[in-house]
């Protein structure tokens, strides 16, 4: 079985930033394993924090659809590298051009040369886009910070997509030391799993946004020993969850 790991945030809370950092230690960490990183957005950014030109997005595919040239090859052509494979999102007003079969078509030839296909979802897509994504996932990560799990927001996706407490769990972003342990005491009565909290660190992140350097390619620091943990936790709970190949 493929992994698709799908990432969300109700309310920005640096979904990008844990996305593009986790699936870089995937990728070093089990370098036989191809990883994939599929920005799936309205306001695509993920090119600009991998510190790339992005060539084309998965839109340039739409005119193949449903031809004699629509094979599993054509995803070469979207293709970037920049320490993993990536593909980007068209913007919000190309969204009008993607069709639903063409979208669930693309998920499943995208998803077949990799190991794991991480997707950042963003919140801001379809409702249609959402639903399919995060049915399509094996698993769920959604990233908030403090102030954002309180918000109504939050309760609010909680109904809506019932699949999030199904199959997510959570990761806190921006967590000082003295926060940790009242987080930790919160989710032993939640319904969804605390996967790993990260701490802050704006001069990381900021040469990640405007020097597209990933904090996983920076000095290793606090947060990039944040991600590597998050990753083990990940790693240990798909094992749980049997979804590791190398277990069943
Ligand atoms: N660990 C961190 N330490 C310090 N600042 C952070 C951290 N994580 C995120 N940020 C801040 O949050 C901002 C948003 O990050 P990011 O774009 O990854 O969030 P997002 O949830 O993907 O947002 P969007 O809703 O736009 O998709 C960053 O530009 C940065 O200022
Ligand atoms: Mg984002």
């Amino acid at each position: 079985m493929k992994e698709i790991i799908v990432t969300l945030a109700p309310k920005t809370a640096g979904n990008t930033i844990i996305t593009s950092n986790l699936a870089l230690a995937h990728q070093w960490r089990c370098p036989q394993k191809r990883i994939g990183l599929w920005q799936i957005s309205s306001v695509p950014d993920l090119a600009v924090l991998m510190g790339i030109l992005p060539k084309r997005d998965f839109g340039a595919l739409i005119p193949f659809y449903k031809t004699e040239e629509w094979h599993p090859g054509l995803i070469d052509k979207i293709l970037q590298k920049s320490g993993i494979d990536l593909v980007f999102s068209p913007v919000l007003m190309q969204w009008n051009t993607v069709s639903e079969p063409f979208f669930r078509d693309l998920l499943k030839m995208l998803s077949e040369p990799f190991d794991c296909l991480y997707i950042d979802l963003d919140r801001g897509l379809p409702e249609w886009v959402i639903d399919f994504v995060l049915k399509a996932a094996t698993q769920v990560l959604i990233t908030v910070t403090v102030e954002s799990l309180m918000s109504d927001r939050m309760k609010i996706w909680n109904q809506k997509y019932p699949v999030m407490r199904e199959k997510g769990q959570m990761i806190l972003n921006q967590i000082t030391k003295s926060e940790q342990s009242d987080i930790k005491k919160y989710f032993k009565h939640s319904e969804v799993d605390l996967l790993g909290m990260l701490p802050p660190d704006k001069r990381k992140v900021w040469h990640q946004v405007y020097e597209g350097i990933p904090v996983m390619m920076q000095k290793k620091g606090d947060l990039a020993k944040g991600f590597d943990q998050l990753l083990e936790s990940l790693i240990c709970s798909r094992s749980n969850l049997n979804l590791d190949p190398q277990k069943r």
